[in-house]
């Protein structure tokens, strides 16, 4: 399976091609710099110079021969939200299609359905998730969309939920456990969740989804 993890070297991507890597993945881990290329290297990944801003053919070019899309990246501030976590998103799922990528599990966040209920720096962010979001739904791609809550580096719990409130918090390891759980799992196609920190397996929660209705998991 070739899979991509855009966004490596963050924290959450980079906890995902840790996880990839433990289940006898190699992914390809995009980065936009040449630093981080070498200790990717070392660790088992295949890293792959990649920019959210590149030209549609720049794009292209990165994500060919690529089956599977897990995207971890965000703007570095807010204000490059619209360029970065909508503009070069939307360029790279239509990037991802022409090449034939067939499955894009996207990271997005909690909230952006209702954008006031979050702090008011965070709405712009996630007004251009949403409209990426939306593009990827409309997609032809098989898509999955997380959204989390505030993500901590604390250490995994292993467990989660579906119910989001103004308190939850996910951990990035859980996260990560979770995309890299949904890339074979059919229940999670075309479906949006909300997850945070939770009291279910992360296995026995996505294994429940098979029973559930409606494209958005965000009431369990
Ligand atoms: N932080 C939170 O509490 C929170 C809450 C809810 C949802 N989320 C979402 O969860 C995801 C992961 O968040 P995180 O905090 O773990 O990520 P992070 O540590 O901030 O990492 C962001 C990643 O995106 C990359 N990136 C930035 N600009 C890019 C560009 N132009 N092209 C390609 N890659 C680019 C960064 O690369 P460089 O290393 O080169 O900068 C880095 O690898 C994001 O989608 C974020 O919006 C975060």
């Amino acid at each position: 399976m070739r899979v991509m993890v855009l966004g490596a070297t963050g924290g959450s991507g980079g906890r995902i091609v840790n996880r990839l890597l433990a289940e006898g993945v190699t992914p390809r881990a995009a980065v936009r710099g040449a630093g981080p290329h070498r200790a990717l290297r070392a660790a088992g990944a295949d890293p792959v110079r990649f920019d959210l801003l590149s030209s549609p053919a720049e794009l292209a070019a990165a994500l060919d021969g690529t089956e599977v899309v897990l995207n971890a990246a965000a703007a570095a501030g807010v204000q490059e939200a619209p360029a970065v976590d909508r503009d070069g998103v939307i360029a790279a799922i239509d990037a991802a299609q022409k090449v034939g990528v067939r499955r894009w599990i996207q990271v997005s966040m909690a909230g952006v359905d209702d954008p006031d209920r979050l702090p008011g720096l965070l709405r712009s962010v996630a007004a251009a998730k949403r409209v990426a979001d939306d593009h990827l739904t409309g997609s032809a791609l098989a898509w999955t969309i997380l959204r989390p809550p505030w993500l901590t580096d604390e250490a995994a719990t292993g467990r989660i939920a579906f119910r989001v409130t103004e308190q939850s918090r996910l951990s990035r390891t859980d996260l990560a456990a979770v995309a890299v759980s949904a890339i074979d799992r059919p229940a999670t196609h075309g479906r949006i969740l909300e997850i945070c920190n939770g009291s279910t397996p992360v296995e026995r929660a996505l294994a429940g989804l098979a029973a559930a209705t409606g494209p958005t998991e965000s009431a369990r």
